[in-house]
């Protein structure tokens, strides 16, 4: 193709971006929007399928049969948020075996919040509160991104985030109006999630390598900074109707802003846990890759049965 002609599908695809179209994966695209969702789609979709092992660590230690079933259907909806998007992914030309083999080798990242232990009850209502929460204000943008199959993904998972978000909160609730160990264990939990929290929604503008083009682009509708501010202020006037304190001391409403100022946040930490030295990093990518080695079986199992239904209907047009 002459450097004319791509130049030319180029300003149609910009001109189609402009006009809020939906990109569908049959359509022209420069490889480099192709490349970034890539990107993006799979580290989201590698989150939700690692972001089931934090919880997942508390399902059969529920203090009741209803907190059981409620973790158990937030868990399960994190699988199929993470087979919606891994399955949007492919829509872009690479195999569900290439992505894992991304995440098994570290070539690619998943979210940075799901590297920190759960260590009490609490941390399930923190979590739903608090990752969930900051989840939602990411995905509801995302819902109308430029390329289709994620926006449709967003609308089924952000339906689903909001039960998430709502049965943390009401185990927030429950603990910070119980006893007052009940009540310590509520802000404990708070003073080790509220940070990691923050920093899920990705580095300051200013550090951030993709938010500028992604933006261009739609595929980002918001950025880092806008929806960090976003989640404080919708999140610390909900821990004050508890009774928890946000573990900032410089927060601080901002009447002009109209909105809350807060303190400094780690970014060494931050980076250290990107880069795969957090608290549970290790423990992560060994419950994954021994999860994928032990599946091997039903995968060459169900591709076997594949193969001869296939074979059958063959024999059957013959
Ligand atoms: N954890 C790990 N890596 C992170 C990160 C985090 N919290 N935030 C940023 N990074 C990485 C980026 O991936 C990028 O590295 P890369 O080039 O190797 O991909 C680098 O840091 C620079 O960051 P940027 O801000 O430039 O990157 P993005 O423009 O991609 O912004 C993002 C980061 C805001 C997380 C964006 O990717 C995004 O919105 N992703 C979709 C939502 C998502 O993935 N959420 C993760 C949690 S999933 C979840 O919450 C499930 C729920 O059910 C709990």
């Amino acid at each position: 193709m002459s450097e004319e002609q791509i130049k030319n599908l180029e300003a149609q695809f910009e001109a189609r971006i402009a006009r809020d179209e939906k990109i569908e994966p049959k359509d022209w695209m420069p490889e480099k929007y192709r490349k970034t969702h890539i990107r993006q789609m799979s580290q989201h979709a590698h989150s939700e399928i690692v972001g089931m092992l934090p919880e997942g660590n508390w399902i059969t230690r529920a203090p009741s049969l209803r907190r059981k079933v409620a973790l158990l259907a937030k868990v399960q909806d994190e699988a199929g948020h993470g087979l919606y998007l891994y399955s949007a992914t492919e829509t872009l030309g690479i195999s569900r075996d290439e992505l894992y083999e991304q995440l098994h080798t570290g070539k690619a990242k998943y979210s940075s919040i799901f590297n920190y232990p759960t260590v009490t009850w609490a941390d399930m209502g923190a979590i739903g509160w608090l990752v969930d929460g900051a989840a939602i204000i990411n995905q509801v943008p995302l819902c109308s991104t430029s390329y289709g199959p994620y926006a449709r993904a967003m609308i089924r998972v952000c339906k689903e985030e909001s039960f998430h978000q709502r049965q943390g909160f009401e185990i927030m609730i429950k603990l910070a109006e119980g006893t007052s160990e009940q009540k310590e264990m509520a802000q404990d939990a708070l003073n080790r999630w509220w940070w990691p929290s923050l920093m899920m929604l990705g580095p300051t503008d200013s550090e951030s390598v993709h938010t500028e083009q992604s933006m261009k682009w739609k595929l980002k509708r918001k950025s880092n900074d806008d929806l960090r501010q976003q989640f404080i202020d919708q999140t610390v006037p909900q821990a004050e109707l508890i009774g928890l304190t946000i573990p900032d001391p410089d927060l601080k409403w901002n009447e002009e802003r109209q909105s809350y100022d807060f303190g400094e946040i780690n970014w060494d930490e931050f980076w250290q846990v990107v880069k795969g030295h957090g608290p549970c990093n290790k423990e992560r990518m060994k419950a994954r890759v021994g999860a994928w080695e032990r599946g091997e079986w039903v995968r060459d199992a169900a591709m076997a049965y594949a193969e001869k239904q296939q074979t059958r209907k063959e024999k059957r047009a013959i």
